[in-house]
């Protein structure tokens, strides 16, 4: 249950006792499965369990995991897709074995199985051998989680391309998707790299590598408390994430920001004068949240360092071919770490030459272990599915890394650097300001609940900011939502202004902001009601609501402004009822394509 925030339709588990496997299982959520007949029938202290994310099959009973072989002898469950499936499927179906559900999933106990006859030998590794053999023969993404009467106090487990860590106890021991979900267990960690076989038990761990051979491993110590993964008395993650805004930008800040000094000790003497002025593009590459902190930042870059920087988001940068080589420099922002798209651009740019930089907040993540250098955002877990601390944190870090690049090309204005380290030094405690606004969007949210469409209008830096209020709007209270740059509105989609339609204007440019009021005034005279999040002197008796944020240099307003955003669609959310940590198809790591 603890990785429910994850994102899921279905749930199982699956223990073993005197040789007898057993698995209660079915669509729906964790707590559907307390009240199952053969949830109350499982037994024993060893076990595997599992939320299903539907790709191959809808959410139904049958294929939910954990999937037996044919003989029940072997249990699995799987994240990631196998690709191959198919072909296994049918050199299965031709030696006798037969399928129940329409996962990919159901060939890896049944090849286990099959490969586990094969073997001759009488050891201790028998089982071991087959899942290799297995393993061998899938192609995709998994980590898969194996238990088996063949080896009744042990349970087999191992990743390619999708996140696993092991948990040590004492006198037990965990295996989990993420480092939250057990970290009121145990503090130490092992962190797996791809086709790594872990055999445990209740007292022992043990690493095999890539061919069987055994491998000593070390324990990373998580130093996160677990009440950090906790919702510490607030409703919700995600509200308990807005609100800690503060404090997680204070710990961005603080690793990166020593008074008037950026620190990147991790980028080290690689990024010199003569390798950044070499460079002919930055490529900053992400999916969802992260990408919209990609737009923010380019202007920032390109103001500051003089380089042209492009923003691509990562599903289509890895199948398009894109101009990188030696003299590009590739940034991949990823709160988890774990998302597939962004890891598949990030290889594909290693092998093209770039050199690659990985900014995520979760230690040991895989994007982690591709990237020539990673940094982190220290923001703490992030539980609930729509991002928020995670955004604003990679807003700052990214800002501070442009800072330190420009100081070292010299591009930049000093006291300009200076106008925004001291901007970004102010920052928590403006977010504290701006949460107190709290009660007038809760109003605003009751009014505009049952709308159908909401336009979020910005331009500049923010309309980088409205196209992410406008995803996080969507993400959790399902209204149809768009953002336009305020001067694109006019070439076609103002023909959905209307008596009524809600429009949020963002305003933190003072360059800008006449244009944006003179374009929120074309949607005010077509009937539209206005919430208005600005900075700057406007005549707010024009709008309906006009939400004051704290003056602050335009290149980190995004990390103000978005906070009433956020809550917009937070209170949006609960006035609809809905389950605002686990939004209706979404999962917070999306490690398949
Ligand atoms: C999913 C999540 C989003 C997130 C995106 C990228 O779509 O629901 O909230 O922004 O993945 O995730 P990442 O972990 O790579 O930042």
């Amino acid at each position: 249950s603890k990785l429910e925030y994850r994102g899921y339709d279905s749930a199982g588990i699956a223990t073993l006792e005197k040789d007898s496997i057993k698995v209660a299982k079915d669509k729906g959520r964790v707590e559907n499965l307390y009240n199952l007949e053969d949830t109350k029938k499982l037994e024993g202290s060893i076990g595997i369990a599992h939320t299903r994310w539907a790709t191959h099959g809808i959410p139904s009973k049958i294929n939910s995991h954990p999937h037996l072989d044919n003989s029940e002898s072997i249990a699995v469950v799987h994240n990631g897709i196998i690709e191959n499936y198919i072909e296994l499927k049918n050199m299965l179906i031709k030696n006798g074995y037969h399928f129940i559900s329409d996962t990919d999933t159901e060939i890896i106990p049944n090849l286990i199985h099959y490969y586990y006859n094969k073997d001759d030998g009488h050891d201790d590794l028998k089982l071991l051998r087959a899942v290799k053999k297995t393993c061998d023969s899938l192609i995709g993404s998994f980590s898969l989680e194996i238990l088996s009467k063949y080896m009744p106090d042990n349970m087999i487990v191992v990743r390619k391309d999708s996140p696993l860590v092991v948990g040590k106890g004492n006198g037990e021991n965990y295996v989990a998707s993420d480092i939250p979900a057990i970290l009121s267990y145990t503090k130490d960690f092992y962190l797996l790299d791809n086709y790594e076989y872990v055999l445990l038990s209740r007292d022992n761990i043990k690493f095999y590598n890539k061919n069987l051979n055994e491998i000593s491993k070390e324990t990373t110590t998580i130093t996160w408390d677990a009440m950090a993964a906790d919702k510490d008395g607030f409703e919700d993650y995600m509200l308990k994430e807005i609100m800690e805004q503060p404090k997680a930008i204070r710990e961005t800040i603080g690793s990166r920001l020593d008074g008037n000094k950026c620190n990147f000790s991790e980028l080290d003497s690689d990024f010199s004068k003569e390798f950044l002025s070499s460079l002919h593009q930055i490529y900053i590459v992400a999916c969802g949240t992260a990408m919209h902190v990609g737009l923010c930042v380019k202007n920032t870059i390109e103001n500051l360092c003089k380089i042209h920087v492009e923003v691509d988001i990562a599903s289509e940068f890895r199948y398009r071919d894109p101009i990188v080589d030696d003299k590009t420099l590739c940034i991949f922002l990823s709160q988890s770490g774990e998302t597939a798209d962004t890891i598949a651009a990030l290889k594909l740019s290693k092998e093209k030459g770039a050199k690659t930089i990985a900014i995520t907040n979760v230690i040991g993540s895989s994007i982690t272990r591709e990237a020539d250098y990673s940094i982190y955002t220290h923001a703490g877990p992030e539980i609930a599915v729509a991002s928020t601390k995670a955004y604003t944190s990679q807003v700052v870090l990214m800002t501070i890394l442009a800072i330190y690049f420009a100081e070292i090309l010299g591009t930049a204005d000093e006291s300009l650097l200076v106008d925004i380290k001291k901007n970004i030094l102010e920052l928590p405690k403006k977010i504290e300001e701006v949460l107190k606004c709290d009660e007038e969007i809760t109003k605003f949210a009751k009014k505009i609940y049952q709308e159908k469409d909401v336009f979020f209008l910005g331009r500049g830096i923010d309309e980088a900011i409205a196209r992410e209020g406008s995803l996080k709007l969507k993400e959790i209270s399902y209204i149809h939502s768009e953002s336009y740059p305020a001067g694109e509105l006019k070439h076609g989609s103002i023909a959905l202004i209307e008596n009524g339609v809600t429009v949020v204007g963002v305003m933190t440019d003072k360059d800008l902001v006449k244009k944006t009021v003179s374009n929120i005034q074309e949607v005010i005279t077509r009937g539209a009601k206005t919430l208005v999040v600005s900075n700057q002197d406007i005549d707010k008796s024009m709008f309906d609501v006009v939400i004051d944020i704290p003056e602050t240099n335009c290149f980190v307003s995004p990390i103000l402004a978005i906070v009433p955003l956020q809550l917009l669609s937070y209170y949006i959310s609960k006035e609809k009822g809905l389950d605002v940590d686990k939004p209706r198809n979404l999962a917070k790591s999306v490690t398949v394509e």
